[in-house]
Order: structure tokens, then C-alpha cells, then sequence
């Protein structure tokens, strides 16, 4: 079903975003990282799900550089659902491309649906790591793969102070889970060939570059694009990011595993 009634990123941001992580990415790292977790994983002339789709930058990388058969890109916000096709359009990948609008919850898909399923950066929105990882593995192949990044958290129960301040300075709507949750999360679903990659300390210096540029470089550009007062804000959003990362709040991470054949 389409519906804007999930909207928490806007035109704004979206520029700010895809200035500094590339043409379709709403997350850091773009195909770099993508290709990190995706590390053993032959996608070749496989239909794949992509949980999160975002602006469609991973799967246009999916289908062009890791031969995808078919990439079904799923979101909850039908304005990105049309950006995603309007990306596949103009890169000649329409017909290996699907875009869907779907409400939050369970995936709408038939059990043993997708040979592959993958998400950049999307399931911190999901709340329930236990009911997305059993639901993953439900629309799976046997023998198919999971494979993924997501931004963790570094604690368990509350945050920090500062993570506290970074997650109200943001105001995007986060559920975020340690690495144990994650894990238990993957084993009590059923997956094995478990593993977990911890990306924060590439993300310490990341994070930094990123917020150099938004204050340097890109700065006038943005600024005429998406005005002062809102680009200052983001700059103070990732004042507080760099706080939360180096206190090892924040952790970016890579997940991948298998659904026994
Ligand atoms: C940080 S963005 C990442 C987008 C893209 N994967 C990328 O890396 O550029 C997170 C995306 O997850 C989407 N999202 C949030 N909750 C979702 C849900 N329950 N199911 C599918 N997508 C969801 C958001 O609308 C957003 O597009």
C-alpha cells in the first residue's frame, strides 16, 4: 500500500545525504561498504530483497557490479519508492529492478520468496530484531544468504548522555539493538554462519571527514541548496554523531549468515 503517512526524511536532508555519500545512498560508505559485507556472497542471477531501499543506490550496485538476477527493493515511503524508479530508469535497469511500498511489520512476501535478502542501513529503524530476523529468514530460500549493515548500539538498557543527545539531535525514529540482541536475534531464527563485523573504528574517522566536508567544501553548495539554519543543524547533528562513535555508542556493523540448505 502507498503512503507518505511514514515520511521522517525529506527533500532536504535527502541532498545533504547523497552530497556526501553519493548519488542514491542514504548511508555512509555507499558501494565501498556494501561490497565489504557482501564479501563471499555470489548474488550472480539471483533474486534478491533489499529491506530499506532508501534512494536505490545499493541496488543499482546490485544489479550493475554483483550481477543480481532480480532486486526487489522494499520502503515504507512511497516518494522514495519513486525516486528508486526513477534511478533504475535512468540507468537501463528497470526491468531487474522492483520498488514497493510497504507498511511497517511483517514482510508482505511468501515464504521461500528471495534467494538473498540484504539491507544498508535500514534496520536500526525496525525495532523488533527477533520478528525481522525470524521474518528474513522465513522469506528465504533454503541456502540463501542475509547479509547486511546496520548502525548498532554499544549498550545495552539506556545511553549514554551524550548517545541521548545525538539520538534527539537526529529525531529520526530509531530502535537500536547491541550486537548480543543481533545475535541471538540470527541464532533463535534459525541462521548459522553467523558473523559479525564491527565497522567502528572506520566509522571514528568516517564520521570526522564527513563533517569536515559539510563545513568546508561542501558548504556553500549545500547551503544555497537546502539553506543556513538547516545545514547548521546538520553539522551540530554530526557534532554529536562524532561524540556517540567515539564513545563506542554508536557502532556501524556488518551481519551476515545463512539460512541452512
Ligand atoms: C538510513 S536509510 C538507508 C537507505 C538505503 N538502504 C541506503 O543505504 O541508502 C533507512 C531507510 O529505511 C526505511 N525504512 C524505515 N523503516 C522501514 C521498514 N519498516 N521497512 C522498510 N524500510 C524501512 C526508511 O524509509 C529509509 O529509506
Amino acid at each position: 500500500m502507498s503512503t507518505d503517512a511514514h515520511q521522517e526524511y525529506d527533500d532536504n536532508l535527502m541532498a545533504l545525504l547523497e552530497a556526501l555519500w553519493g548519488e542514491g545512498f542514504m548511508s555512509p560508505g555507499g558501494t565501498d561498504e556494501i561490497d565489504r559485507y557482501l564479501a563471499g556472497v555470489d548474488l550472480r542471477g539471483l533474486s534478491v530483497l533489499d529491506i530499506g531501499c532508501g534512494l536505490g543506490g545499493i541496488d543499482l550496485h546490485l544489479v550493475k557490479q554483483h550481477g543480481a538476477g532480480k532486486v526487489t527493493g522494499i520502503d515504507i515511503e512511497t516518494w522514495l519508492i519513486d525516486r528508486c524508479n526513477g534511478l533504475a530508469q535512468r540507468h537501463g535497469i528497470s526491468d531487474r529492478t522492483e520498488f514497493i511500498c510497504v507498511e511497517p511489520g511483517p514482510l508482505p512476501f511468501a515464504d521461500s520468496s528471495f534467494e538473498a535478502v540484504t539491507s544498508k542501513d535500514s534496520i536500526i529503524h525496525i525495532a523488533d530484531k527477533h520478528a525481522l530476523a525470524a521474518d528474513v529468514y522465513r522469506v528465504l530460500e533454503p541456502g540463501g544468504w542475509f547479509a547486511a549493515s546496520d548502525w548498532l548500539a554499544g549498550y545495552e538498557g539506556e545511553p549514554s548522555a551524550e548517545m541521548q543527545a545525538y539520538l534527539e539531535a537526529e529525531g529520526l525514529d530509531f530502535g537500536l539493538a547491541s550486537a548480543n540482541t543481533y545475535r541471538q536475534a540470527l541464532e533463535s531464527a534459525g541462521f548459522v554462519d553467523i558473523d559479525i563485523v564491527d565497522r567502528n573504528e572506520w566509522y571514528r574517522q568516517q564520521a570526522r571527514d564527513e563533517r569536515d566536508q559539510l563545513g568546508g567544501a561542501l558548504y556553500d553548495g549545500l547551503a544555497s541548496q537546502v539553506g543556513t539554519e538547516f545545514l547548521e543543524h546538520e553539522i551540530e547533528v554530526w557534532d554529536k554523531l562524532i561524540v556517540a562513535v567515539d564513545q563506542g555508542q554508536l557502532r556501524p556493523t556488518h551481519l551476515r549468515c545463512k539460512k541452512p540448505g
